[in-house]
């Protein structure tokens, strides 16, 4: 049986689809079988970030309406091997997507691939709860501001209260608190929540700090997940992430401010 793996927030632009397509890319590198589905129907970006929108014919709508095949709609990727994904659709209905019709692709993709990823869209409504419903584990990935806090503590109610563990009374969803967009110097200014805030706020265990990096733009603008960019502090991060997740112990880095050395503070250091 795969494992489902929902990547949330409550709040828009925080770096969901950054992460699934990194977090995505990271485990079928470690050879896992791997699929990664976009859940923002209307909004769909994880093609682009992916490289594959040239690729795309049907889409996860296309599969549920009955006009496609789910084997037609999945993408194989053209670096990993063992990475498929399943695109969503551009359709402004976003009542295409329905809970029996996501029920069988999951049931369906469960058979060949270890884990499956769902791409959430933002928000708490009704695409959002569809990609957490069927989740066994979750990613909740938070900015160091405070709304993006708040809103994360409550897609963890809504993940306590909404999914199927919690109607069938199963062990709960898993969750894995990722922070992204850390930028070490700023909270050391007090311009951002500091790592300890959101950890004590949120009470969930780290599974990854991922830093402010201009290399996650360059990645999402080749369609590379920067996760193949193994010289970017985000990449890296991100590789750590993986590797935690499959149980290996790594140190977090890019917590701390660099400390400039009298050079770089006469001529002005730049963090790659
Ligand atoms: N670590 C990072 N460093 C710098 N920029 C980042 C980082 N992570 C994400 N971004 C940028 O933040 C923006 C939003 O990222 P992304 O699309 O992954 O968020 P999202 O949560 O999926 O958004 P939405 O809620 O709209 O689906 C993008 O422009 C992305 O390049
Ligand atoms: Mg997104």
């Amino acid at each position: 049986m795969a494992q489902v793996i929902v990547v949330t927030s409550g709040k828009g632009g925080v770096g969901k689809t950054t992460t699934s397509a990194a977090f995505s890319t990271g485990l079928a590198q470690s050879g896992k079988k791997v699929v990664v589905i976009d859940f923002d129907v209307g909004l769909r970006n994880l093609d682009l970030i992916m490289g594959v929108e040239r690729r795309v014919v049907f889409d996860i709508v296309n599969v549920i309406s009955g006009e496609a095949k789910l084997s037609q709609a999945l993408i194989r990727d053209k670096r990993v091997e063992t990475l498929s994904i399943l695109p969503a659709s551009q359709t402004r209905d976003k009542d295409a997507l329905t809970k029996e019709g996501v029920a069988k692709i999951i049931e369906e993709l469960s058979k060949e691939f270890d884990y499956i990823i769902c791409d959430s869209p933002a928000g708490i409504e009704k695409g959002a709860l569809l990609a957490l419903y069927f989740a066994d584990q979750a990613l909740i990935v938070t900015n160091p501001e405070v709304s993006s806090v708040r809103d994360s503590d409550r897609i963890l109610g809504v993940l306590q209260s909404k999914s199927k563990r919690a109607e069938e009374k199963k062990e709960p969803v898993k969750e894995h608190l990722v922070v992204t967009r850390y930028d070490a110097a700023r909270v050391e200014k007090g311009e951002m929540l500091k790592l300890e805030d959101i950890q004590e706020i949120l009470a969930i265990p780290l599974l990854g700090v991922i830093p402010e990096s201009e290399s996650v733009l360059r990645a999402s603008n080749t369609g590379n997940p920067v996760i193949l960019d193994e010289v970017s502090n985000a990449g890296v991060a991100y590789k750590d992430a993986v590797a935690r997740f499959l149980g290996d112990e790594r140190p977090m880095k890019f917590i701390d401010a660099e400390k400039k050395g009298f050079f770089s503070r006469l001529f002005g250091g730049r963090a790659a």
